[in-house]
């Protein structure tokens, strides 16, 4: 028998072949769009940094809501820019605040139809930008535990306006824990909390920081959010999550860290998303708009790697152009 007796080719030449031996899939249910909902405006204004996307108002993001539902994706994550921002973010918990009357608009329009997932976190709501209230003045830090007790406020009352699942991601130490208890003891002990239990400080952040309005007035996000150089202390997160009852968990962001989603999912083998963020979207889409990339292709490709790592759900701004392209 001479050399090769395996050809590795056989299984690639054909679509029909490729197809079934496939060890990854990639589906419209596989994702969650973010939408940005923002107060006051009277039409929906593009986002520069990430073509495609806009603040929306509350007409057009339950429009927004109705195509990505008809597409079949498997949730929408909602952030609020509110008209009004102060020290502790008060409008954050504002049952009347713009976020809570999106989470009405959207379950009277989608029902059960797909998830209407709350972001839950304060830098939107905040005029410093912070995820958290301040403490100190000659250097101000965010402090922690004066934080999670307005954590919990936003959770009972984004829950109350309808959201399916709340989603934390001010990397606040024991928000979940507080979250949850929150949540049980107003009656919502079947909330599921989906955690952005490890989350890092990272520079792919920017264009979502203009879609949001909750750049940090001054200084960064580092004593709260996580080094990029660490895994260990990723694995630490999520256990503690999972310990204080997180229900899911997402690693954020997906591309450069896909070492992180691969190695969460193998330690706990939970329900992991991928958080797939605004700057790994602008990228792409500025690389394809030069004509050197295909956009297609390659945000296909770069989902379907993002499945491969062990993440079960991608939350990403391609969102609906994928779940277009898969139709
Ligand atoms: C704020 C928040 C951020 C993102 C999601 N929630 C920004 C930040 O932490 O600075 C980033 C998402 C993206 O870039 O797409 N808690």
């Amino acid at each position: 028998m001479g050399y090769p007796r395996f050809r590795p080719r056989r299984l690639r030449a054909t679509p029909a072949l490729r197809r079934a031996f496939a060890e990854t899939s990639l589906d419209p249910s596989d994702l969650i769009a973010p939408l940005f909902l923002k107060e006051s405006i009277s039409s929906p204004v593009p986002i520069a940094a990430m073509p495609g996307h806009h603040q929306h108002t509350l007409e057009s993001v339950v429009k927004k809501g109705r195509e990505l539902a008809s597409l079949g994706v498997a949730g929408v994550l909602l952030f609020g820019i509110p008209a009004r921002k102060d020290a502790e973010g008060t409008e954050a918990w504002n049952s009347e605040g713009i976020v809570q009357r999106g989470l009405r608009a959207l379950k009277e329009e989608l029902g059960d139809e797909v998830l209407v997932i709350a972001d839950l976190c304060l830098c939107e709501y905040t005029d410093h930008g912070h995820c958290g209230v301040l403490s100190g003045d000659e250097v101000p830090t965010v402090d922690n535990d004066p934080t999670l007790e307005l954590y919990a406020r936003i959770a009972v009352s984004q829950v109350a306006a309808g959201a399916d699942i709340v989603a934390p991601s001010g990397m606040m130490d024991g928000q979940v824990g507080t979250i949850r208890s929150a949540l049980d003891a107003a009656g919502r002990m079947e909330t599921p909390i989906l955690s952005y239990a490890t989350k890092y400080a990272s520079s792919f952040y920017g264009p979502f920081r203009e879609a949001a309005e909750g750049a940090p007035r001054e200084g960064d996000r580092r004593a709260y959010q996580q080094d990029p150089a660490n895994v260990d202390e990723s694995l630490r997160e999520v256990a503690l999550d999972i310990e204080e009852g997180a229900d899911a968990i997402i690693v954020k962001p997906a591309l450069p860290y896909l070492d992180v989603v691969r190695a969460v999912k193998e330690r706990f083998g939970y329900p992991t998303a991928a958080y797939n963020v605004s700057g790994e979207y602008s990228m792409l889409v500025a690389a394809a708009e030069k004509g050197w990339l295909d956009e297609r292709s390659a945000a296909l490709e770069a989902l379907t790697s993002i499945r491969r790592a062990g993440a079960d759900l991608v939350i990403t701004y391609h969102a609906e152009k994928a779940a277009a392209w898969l139709a």
